[in-house]
């Protein structure tokens, strides 16, 4: 994997409680969260005593590696987020100028982070579908803003596949949002929920707190 391929951009941890509707029990319990990519959710889970594990490719690069491709993209993103600010709900985040400064303030609390991270575990570079951890090791997985984001460029068997490894390694996964880039529902959203019925897992889909995209308020719960 080359990091140039990636754009690095991450969220929150309001972001992630928000997306994710976390109860205090939930976030008691052991939480695996998939391409987190530089987003600060595990940082300040750390700081708030919280028990999460990361993973994503990106982490098997340096923090300054991580840090330059950040610096490299960071402007291109944001001409293309005032470009098609049509397509966002400035309501929390108030305009381009207000999400850099929020994406900035997530990435630097990651960087800050991500070495003593990644000796004490909490970052790991490990890519879906495969995960290198054993049945049952997490109460909950999650995903912000990769599956079914990247439907155009992961098909429905990579969605399948991750969603089950994660059922594997976890009692209950959460991804969020259901929509793609382009901002249409994901083309594999159905069958996936079929497919997962019909292995017996339950799924439900649920309006969580938080859109920034557009129509991107839905999050899949999914339960064995
Ligand atoms: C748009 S970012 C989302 C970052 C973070 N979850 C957030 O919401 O702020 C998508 C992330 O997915 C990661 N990714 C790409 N391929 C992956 C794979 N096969 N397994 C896990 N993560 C992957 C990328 O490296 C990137 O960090």
């Amino acid at each position: 994997m080359k990091l140039k391929n990636i754009v690095p951009w991450g969220r929150n941890f309001d972001e992630y409680r928000s997306m994710f509707c976390f109860s205090d029990k939930d976030l008691k319990g052991k939480i695996l969260s998939c391409g987190d990519g530089p987003a600060s959710f595990n940082a300040e889970a750390k700081e708030f005593g919280f028990d999460v594990v990361s993973i994503d490719p990106i982490y098997a690069f340096t923090q300054d590696e991580i840090k330059s491709s950040i610096d490299e993209s960071s402007d291109i993103i944001i001409k293309q987020l005032e470009k098609n600010a049509d397509n966002f709900v400035w309501k929390n985040i108030k305009n381009p100028n207000h999400l850099y400064k929020i994406r900035i303030d997530a990435m630097k609390r990651f960087l800050n982070d991500f070495e003593i991270g990644k000796k004490e575990g909490r970052y790991i570079d490990v890519s879906l579908p495969y995960l290198s951890f054993d049945d049952s090791e997490f109460d909950l997985a999650l995903s912000s803003h990769f599956l079914f984001l990247y439907s155009e460029h992961l098909d429905e068997e990579f969605h399948l596949k991750s969603i089950l490894e994660m059922l594997r390694v976890a009692k209950e996964v959460r991804v969020f949002p259901l929509i793609t880039l382009n901002g249409d529902k994901s083309p594999h959203l159905n069958n996936i929920i079929d497919k997962l019925n019909q292995k017996g897992y339950m799924s439900e889909v649920v309006v969580s707190d938080y859109e920034f995209q557009k129509g991107g308020f839905l999050m899949l719960k999914i339960t064995r």
